[in-house]
């Protein structure tokens, strides 16, 4: 029986639920992809973080994360000169060979993985089974942009159109009209501390393997993944000077690059505030329009009804909300559960919340690592206290303690990785999973990038909670958890966001299979891994010849 509404029966159980394998709580060992089934992905290996153990684990005592000095910005219109000249030469290399160029960079990479792991735990303090996940994302990212160049910049025909049965025709004959697309010039990466490895690398290879020369500034927190993944893309035959890595800060270099005079476009991957700050900055240049490719953050929600399995709810919750430490920007944020079961979900949300294991992210049994850094430490913690205020606390004390204690634990742990356990003031940057109940959709004002989430219960129509949650003015991601076809269908369509999960999880897009990113105030709208992303790397041209 339906709580929230009167659909007939005949409308239930539509799609066969993908129900894991661990309908009880407490949540077995594999949540947080430790030892993940094997997700598909271009390596065709097994990468589970169970399978690769041992090359992890030596990896980790061998990697050590490049210094990168940072870049002068007295010294970027003269990188910027370097990358307009190797423009010239590499815009007119065959696109076969650019993407021949980036399959070599992938089976490199694919090679290379444990080294890059270990450098993603070390200097972005991932768990492994998130920098495995990041490794092949990358690989993903290389390949498919390849594959994606050679089959959008073959010249297209474009012959007189002609409808005999309707009887219309359009064009001349006696002429022929090509269509291609050409590379821009020299793009702007500009690239976030959250995955600094995957997304860096596919703003990168997008911008290359159509033919444009890049000056990518990866974050200030993450530069020596950048500089490792660069040194791995010059090995593989990406001329020095098409890539330019310069390191620094987003308020100086970042704010310089973007403000160089003949930069052909600017990719951003961040915060919605930068994403804006650059695109004035942009709009204020004199010369040409330059585009901007903006990907950003989200408060994104999960909409349950009462038709929904409370166990597979749950499930999605916490690897939405506090994976990765929440700092995704397709995390969950906001959970609206319809009131009939949002006790039930509430008290399971508990008792996972429980389990999770925090730590240094080099240990095999860390599910949650520290933030980044104390600055975003901070800024969590002060949304904490503010919620504490304000709300209702579902999950927070008891955890809290929890993570506490693990502060407090000697600097090496017994375990596997004995002799790597992070310096101390970065285990002090852990956070407890928090979540509050809050009153209404309308409270839920910013993007929190950490581990918190907070809920609201409904009741009414589910349209209307769509209509609130479009109204936040962000759209990236929306999880909806129903039994009711055509209800996700009519609530998916009805969402303003760029990527919709029905009946699971809503981190993880998949290169090719799930193309990512939002739109409002969540990006510009082009998305990474899609069919369609590589156009905004380009420009279009029509030739036409008069035979
Ligand atoms: P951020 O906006 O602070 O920084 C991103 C990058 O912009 C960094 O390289 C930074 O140095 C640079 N930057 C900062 N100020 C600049 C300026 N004035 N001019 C030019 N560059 C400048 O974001 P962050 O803290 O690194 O990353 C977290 C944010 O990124 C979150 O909001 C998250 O949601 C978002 N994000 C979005 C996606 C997506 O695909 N939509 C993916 C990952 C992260
Ligand atoms: N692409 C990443 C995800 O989907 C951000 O989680």
């Amino acid at each position: 029986q339906l709580a929230d509404e009167s659909v007939g029966m005949g409308e239930l159980l539509i799609s066969p639920l993908r129900l894991e394998p661990h309908p009880s709580l407490p949540l077995p060992a594999d949540l947080f992809g430790k030892h993940p089934g094997s997700r598909a992905n271009s390596t065709g290996l097994d990468l589970t973080v169970a399978a690769m153990r041992n090359p992890l684990l030596a990896a980790l005592q061998t990697a050590s994360v490049p210094v990168v000095p940072e870049f002068d910005v007295k010294n970027i219109p003269g990188a910027y000169v370097a990358c307009a000249s190797s423009y010239q030469k590499w815009s007119k290399v065959p696109v076969e060979e650019r993407a021949a160029t980036l399959r070599r960079a992938a089976d490199a990479l694919q090679a290379a993985m444990p080294q890059f792991c270990a450098l993603l735990v070390k200097e972005a303090f991932k768990t492994w089974g998130d920098a495995v996940s990041e490794v092949r994302e990358a690989v993903d990212f290389l390949r498919y942009y390849a594959d994606e160049a050679q089959r959008i910049m073959q010249p297209i025909s474009c012959p007189v159109v002609a409808n005999a049965q309707a009887g219309y025709q359009y064009g001349v004959t006696g002429e022929t009209n090509t269509l291609r697309l050409t590379a821009r010039g020299v793009w702007v990466c500009i690239s976030p501390w959250n995955f600094p490895l995957a997304i860096f690398m596919g703003q990168v290879a997008a911008a290359l393997a159509t033919g444009n020369t890049v000056m990518a500034k990866p974050a200030e927190q993450t530069p020596g993944v950048a500089k490792a993944a660069v040194d791995l893309m010059v090995a593989a035959g990406v001329p020095a000077d098409a890539l330019q890595l310069l390191h620094g800060a987003g308020e100086t270099v970042g704010a310089a690059l973007v403000a160089q005079p003949g930069v052909a476009g600017v990719v951003f991957t961040g915060s919605t505030q930068v994403a804006k700050i650059i695109q004035r900055a942009l709009a204020a240049k004199d010369g040409p329009i330059v585009p901007l490719i903006a990907e950003t953050g989200g408060i994104n929600a999960m909409l349950v009804d009462s038709s929904a399995l409370p166990e597979q709810v749950v499930d999605a919750v916490v690897m939405s909300a506090f994976r990765s430490a929440g700092q995704r920007c397709s995390a969950l944020r906001l959970l609206v559960v319809h009131s009939a079961i949002a006790d039930g979900v509430i008290e399971m949300l508990q008792g996972a919340a429980q389990e999770l294991q925090a730590g240094d992210p080099a240990d095999l049994a860390t599910d949650l690592g520290p933030v980044i850094d104390r600055e975003a430490f901070d800024n969590i913690q002060r949304h904490i206290s503010r919620l504490q205020m304000e709300s209702k606390v579902l999950v927070g004390a008891g955890v809290a303690t929890r993570f506490a204690q693990v502060k407090e634990e000697p600097a090496n742990r017994a375990g596997d990785t004995e002799q790597s356990a992070l310096p101390r003031p970065l285990i002090a940057n852990l956070i407890a999973p928090h979540a509050f109940e809050v009153a209404s959709i309308a409270h839920v004002k910013a993007e929190i990038f950490g581990p918190v989430l907070q809920v609201v219960r409904w009741d009414g129509n589910p349209e209307d909670v769509i209509a609130q949650i479009n109204a936040l003015g962000y759209g990236l991601t929306l999880g909806i958890q129903t039994r009711i076809d055509s209800r996700a269908q009519a609530l998916a369509a009805a969402a303003h966001v760029g990527n919709i999960y029905i009946n699971r999880n809503m981190i993880g897009a998949v290169v090719g299979v799930q193309p990512f990113g939002g739109e409002g105030l969540s990006g510009t709208g082009p998305k990474a891994g899609g069919p369609h992303y590589l156009y905004r790397f380009c420009a279009e041209q029509t030739v036409t010849v008069n035979t």
